[in-house]
């Protein structure tokens, strides 16, 4: 998508540098800083400090991490320690072990000495991968957009949580591929955005939806159910960080308070799902999902980019205890679909193995 009518990615590799070149989110929505990325303590530490963040780019990252530890040293026992310190990082989003695990396998399978090569090519394999799956996205969701549309006079009010944008992927976003390229149709749009507190990530949003000229309004993550109340919200567009083979949905904190609300008031509640996104071993999201527990001084204070740098203000008394779940789990019975690569379907197993019969038990 484009910064100030520039096209950019939320990651590229730089032949001039001979590295990796990503956007430190945390200065976003008020600085525009490229940050380039050389050791494989800078890929670790660029995850887990969340300068990028969001699922599908959290796994591209970790990919082009792998292969930076190749070009060093393409052993076996490189490439596990390369593995197990990315894998460490961040535990929600699956996409993380998916990029990993599809890099050593891949890998494992050649000499070392053609390790470094391969490791490149596939790390831009699974960048512009994202970017083909995520643009067919927004084409089916573009289809459902168009659809309540045409049914309604006015603005189709969008409410969505977090930021599933194209800077939580490599380009386009999952659950605004479909806001972009409906608003770039003509459709009339109007999107709610969830401030998502305590990380804030609903201000990416905003900049983003900002940057493309689609109308939006920043709201509390408490108004969305009282939003719905009053018939201006027409349907719900979360992003996911991991979906379970039974359709349970893993996403950030206060997705799943929206979708009973969704629920209570007869709104459509949509997930946009890259495949890379479906853990297919798992079934029981709220057993089986680990769920990030992050430092509660997000939830006692106040952070983000000042003229001074990263500041915080405290909001608690201080020593108030607080606890820091990043993630909450949807169960499926509070989906109405899933807007996947491959079209939209029920969540449910079979809703998914209908689209990918590749992953169906046989
Ligand atoms: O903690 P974050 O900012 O990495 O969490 C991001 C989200 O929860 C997104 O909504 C999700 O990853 C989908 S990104 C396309």
């Amino acid at each position: 998508m484009k910064i100030d009518g520039v096209p950019y990615r939320s990651l590229w590799w730089s032949e001039a540098e001979d590295a990796l070149q990503i956007i430190d989110q945390r200065w976003l929505p008020h600085d525009l800083r490229i940050q380039t990325v050389r050791t494989l303590d800078e890929y670790a530490d660029a995850i887990v400090q969340m300068r990028v963040r969001g699922a599908p780019l959290i796994g591209a990252t970790a990919a082009y991490g792998v292969a930076l530890a190749m070009s060093n040293d393409p052993s076996d026992a490189a490439l596990s320690a390369a593995y197990d310190k990315l894998h460490a990082t961040r535990p929600t989003a699956i996409n993380l072990r998916w990029a990993l695990d599809r890099l050593r396998d891949a890998l494992g399978a050649l000499d070392p000495d053609r390790r470094k090569d391969a490791a490149l090519a596939l790390a831009h394999e699974i960048a512009d991968e994202d970017v083909g799956i995520n643009h067919a996205i927004g084409a089916y969701g573009l289809d459902l957009l168009r659809d309540i549309a045409a049914k309604k006079d006015g603005p189709v009010n969008v409410l969505t949580h977090c930021n599933a944008g194209w800077i939580a992927t490599v380009d386009w976003g999952t659950a605004t591929s479909p806001l972009y390229q409906a608003h770039d149709a003509g459709i009339p749009l109007h999107v709610w955005v969830d401030e998502t507190r305590p990380r804030n990530q609903g201000a990416l949003t905003s900049w983003e939806l900002g940057s493309h000229g689609v109308p939006h309004t920043y709201i509390t993550d408490n108004a969305g159910g009282h939003l719905m109340q009053r018939g201006l919200v027409d349907l719900v567009i979360t992003g996911t960080d991991r979906v379970t083979r039974r359709g349970d949905v893993c996403n950030k904190i206060g997705t799943y308070l929206k979708a009973l609300a969704a629920q209570d008031n007869g709104v459509p509640f949509y997930v946009a799902l890259p495949s890379p996104t479906i853990d297919w071993r798992v079934s029981d999201g709220i057993a089986e999902i680990p769920i990030e527990e992050r430092d509660p001084r997000e939830v006692t204070h106040i952070q983000g980019a000042t003229e001074g740098g990263i500041g915080e203000v405290r909001v608690t008394p201080e020593g108030t205890p607080a606890r820091n779940d990043a993630f909450d789990v949807t169960p499926s019975r509070l989906v109405t679909g899933f807007i996947t690569e491959r079209g939209i379907c029920e969540a449910s197993e079979d809703g998914l193995t209908g689209l990918f019969p590749q992953e169906a038990k046989r």
